[in-house]
């Protein structure tokens, strides 16, 4: 039941965001973004303009193969995406504004679900499931307080 709200809620997300897309080729080369650190080492996971144009459904590709058919594969992974492009300043993906998730998303008007449930710094502990919080853990919600992240 939750996870179909989850899919249901993400297919209306979806919809309105595809609305938000970036209004012109110059916005989506950048012109009009906020300064972008860039990610650590050599290249992303797929040539840059790819990524702008497509990260969307290689993240939603890759959650579905994880999740509904239990195949781990890495290149597109989230958790990646996270140890990559934390911020130098926050050390975190999504924490402030500035931020290398957050930047682009305040300007699309995108807002995630994704930190309820991910660490927006490298090296936390993988997603807790929801209702299943191991002793020791920190639960979704807290985490997701505890990262600052609001989006
Ligand atoms: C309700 C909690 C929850 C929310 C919200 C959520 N996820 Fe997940 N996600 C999980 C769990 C649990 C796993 C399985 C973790 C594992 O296998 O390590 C997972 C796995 C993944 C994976 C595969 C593992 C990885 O690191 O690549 C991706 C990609 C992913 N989620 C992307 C997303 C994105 C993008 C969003 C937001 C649009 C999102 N998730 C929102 C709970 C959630
Ligand atoms: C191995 C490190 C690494 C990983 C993993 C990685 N990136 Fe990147 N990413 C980079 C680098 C480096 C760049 C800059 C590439 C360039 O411009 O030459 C980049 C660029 C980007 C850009 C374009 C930024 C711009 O300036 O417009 C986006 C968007 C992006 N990455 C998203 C992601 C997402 C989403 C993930 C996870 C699926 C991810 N990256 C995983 C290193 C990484
Ligand atoms: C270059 C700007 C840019 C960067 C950087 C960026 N995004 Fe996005 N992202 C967008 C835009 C624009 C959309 C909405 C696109 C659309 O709907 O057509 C979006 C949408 C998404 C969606 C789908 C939202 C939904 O609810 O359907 C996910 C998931 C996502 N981004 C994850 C990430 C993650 C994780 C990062 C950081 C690793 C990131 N993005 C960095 C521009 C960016």
């Amino acid at each position: 039941m939750a996870r179909l709200a989850h899919w249901l809620r993400l297919a209306v997300l979806l919809g309105v965001t595809a609305m938000f897309a970036f209004p012109s080729q110059e916005a989506a080369a950048g012109v009009n973004l906020p300064k972008l650190e860039r990610g650590k080492g050599d290249a992303c996971v797929e040539d840059t303009e790819t990524m702008r144009r497509h990260h969307m459904n290689m993240l939603k590709h890759q959650r579905d193969k994880t999740m509904r058919q239990g195949i781990r594969t890495t290149k597109h992974s989230l958790k990646g995406c996270v140890e990559c492009h934390a911020g130098s300043h926050t050390g975190s993906v999504a924490s402030a504004r500035e931020d290398f998730c957050m930047a682009c998303h305040v300007y699309a008007g995108v807002k995630l679900d994704c930190w309820n449930c991910h660490a927006t710094r490298p090296a936390d502990k993988a997603p807790t499931r929801v209702g299943a919080t191991p002793r020791g853990e920190t639960s979704p919600i807290l985490a997701s307080t505890l990262n600052g992240a609001s989006q």
